[in-house]
C-alpha cells in the first residue's frame, strides 16, 4: 500500500477566490524519494501542509478530496497523530527552533510524547549523529549557522522516527555547500534507513539524480509525474520555466546535432555516456 494516497484533493485557504490546488492525485510508495518542483506560487508549500493535516487542521478553508497517510486520514485523526508519521521540515529553520540548547531541542518532541527518559536519551544521541551534528547538543540554536540550523530542524524529527520527511526547500537560504551536505544527508538516510522522502526543489539540478520520481506543479495542479528524465526531458518541464539542468540543455543539443541517445541527469554521467559511447 502507498504511504500517501491523495485523491481528488482541491483546497481553497478562506477567503480566497480561487483554489489553491485542484483535482491533485499523488501516490508516493514506501521508501520512495520524490523530488516536486514547479514555478513559484504553484500550490507547493500548500500541498506540503496537507500532508501532516496542518491543512485543514490550522488553517481552515474549503478542503475537497482525502489526504491518507500511512493508513490515517489527516481530516479523520489529530495533527499531532499525522506528524508522527510526516515530519515536516520548512525554509527558515530559525522560525521552527526555540529551545536553549540543541539537545533540548531534539528533545522537545520526545518529550511530549511522554517516552521514557532512557529512551528520549538514546533517541536524541542517534539523531543527532545521523545528522552529523553530536558535537553542538550544548550550543544553542540562536548561534548556529542557517545551514547548522536546518541540520538540528531534521534531526528533531528524525528523533520522532516519522516514516515519511517532507522537507519544503530545506536548502534555500543556504549557500551551495551547506545545500549539498544537507541533500547528501538525505540521500544517506533514504538510502540506510529506508525513510520515505518527498523534497521540494528549485535546484533540481542537485537534487535530481537522487530522486525516484519528479513531480511537477502549475497552478495547483499536477502536471508532471513520472521518473527524472521523463519529465525533465519532457517539453512541457522545458515551457514550465523551471530549474531544468543545464546538462539536460547540453544532452538535448548533442541529440539534435549528433544523434546523442543517452539522458543523463549529471554532468558525470553526462561524460561516462560520452565516454562509453566513444569506447
Ligand atoms: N496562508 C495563506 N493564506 C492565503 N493564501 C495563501 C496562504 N499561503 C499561500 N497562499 C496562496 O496560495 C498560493 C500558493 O502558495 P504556495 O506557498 O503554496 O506556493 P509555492 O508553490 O510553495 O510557491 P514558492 O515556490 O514561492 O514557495 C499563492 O497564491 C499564495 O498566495
Ligand atoms: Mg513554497
Amino acid at each position: 500500500m502507498a504511504i500517501i494516497e491523495v485523491k481528488g484533493l482541491s483546497y481553497s485557504y478562506p477567503e480566497s477566490a480561487v483554489p489553491t490546488l485542484i483535482n491533485v492525485d499523488l501516490k508516493v510508495e514506501q521508501c520512495e524519494f520524490v523530488l516536486m518542483s514547479g514555478p513559484s506560487g504553484c500550490g507547493k508549500t500548500t500541498f506540503c501542509r496537507c500532508l501532516n493535516g496542518l491543512i485543514p487542521a490550522s488553517y481552515g478553508g474549503t478542503f475537497d478530496g482525502t489526504v491518507t497517510v500511512d493508513g490515517l486520514s489527516t481530516t479523520e485523526h489529530p495533527v499531532y497523530e499525522i506528524s508522527q508519521r510526516v515530519g515536516l521540515v520548512f525554509q527558515n529553520p530559525e522560525n521552527e527552533l526555540f529551545c536553549t540548547s540543541v539537545e533540548r531541542e531534539v528533545a522537545f518532541g520526545l518529550e511530549n510524547l511522554a517516552l521514557p527518559r532512557q529512551e528520549i536519551r538514546s533517541r536524541v544521541e542517534e539523531a543527532l549523529s545521523l545528522v552529523g551534528i553530536s558535537q553542538l547538543k550544548e550550543k544553542s540554536p540562536e548561534e548556529l549557522s542557517g545551514g547548522e540550523q536546518q541540520k538540528v530542524a531534521i534531526a528533531a524529527l528524525l528523533a520522532m522516527k516519522p516514516k515519511v520527511l517532507v522537507l519544503d526547500e530545506p536548502t534555500a537560504n543556504l549557500d551551495p555547500m551547506s545545500a549539498n551536505s544537507i541533500l547528501k544527508i538525505l540521500v544517506r538516510l533514504h538510502r540506510e534507513s529506508g525513510v520515505t522522502i518527498v523534497l521540494v526543489e528549485h535546484r533540481l539540478e542537485m537534487s535530481a539524480p537522487y530522486a525516484d520520481r519528479c513531480v511537477i506543479f502549475e497552478e495547483g495542479r499536477v502536471v508532471l509525474n513520472g521518473s527524472p528524465q521523463e519529465v525533465l526531458y519532457s517539453e512541457k518541464a522545458n515551457s514550465l520555466g523551471i530549474g531544468i539542468p543545464q546538462v539536460v540543455q547540453v544532452a538535448k543539443s548533442l541529440s539534435a546535432r549528433c544523434g546523442f541517445e543517452g539522458r543523463p541527469l549529471s554532468s558525470k554521467a553526462l561524460a561516462e555516456m560520452i565516454l562509453g559511447a566513444k569506447g
